[in-house]
């Protein structure tokens, strides 16, 4: 499975950690790979500032991952490119928010992304990977790939 993570993610731990938590990302990753290990799934990572890195991501993705975890970051609000990237390569995805971007400014209300998932998980900090793991692996369990 593929887990992306989109701007400004690299800063966790620094970055308004009253919103999003101590946790950095490369101890999101540990604690993601470690859980992946558990639950019998291969995780390959990428975080990148750039949107045209993330829809190659995407589109790389194709018969290589069969799910993929995204943490667009600020592309959630505004990016069609990662939404059209996502609808193309048609792997199962869900959407992670660490912080719950309901509860926050309006302009965080709307995803462009969310249309396109399984489904979202906001709200959780660090946890919402997991929860987003585990909804993942339970998702393909059931809808196996024809
Ligand atoms: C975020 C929420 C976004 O609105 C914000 O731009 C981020 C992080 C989150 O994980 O809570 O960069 O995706």
């Amino acid at each position: 499975m593929l887990v992306l993570h989109g701007p400004n993610l690299n800063l966790l731990g620094l970055r308004e950690p009253a919103v999003y938590g101590k946790t950095t990302l490369a101890q999101i990753n540990e604690s993601l790979n470690l859980s992946a290990t558990k639950l019998q799934v291969k995780l390959t990572s990428l975080q990148s500032n750039h949107e045209g890195s993330l829809v190659d991501a995407i589109h790389n993705a194709r018969d290589v991952h069969t799910g993929i975890l995204i943490n667009p970051g600020a592309y959630t609000h505004t990016s069609v490119a990662i939404r059209d990237a996502l609808v193309a390569v048609m792997i199962p995805t869900v959407e992670i928010h660490l912080s719950n971007i309901y509860t926050r400014e309006e302009f965080r209300h709307h995803s462009y992304i969310a249309p396109v998932a399984i489904g979202q998980i906001s709200g959780f900090g660090a946890d919402s990977y997991y929860l987003g793991l585990q909804a993942l692996i339970n998702y393909l369990k059931s809808s196996p790939v024809e």
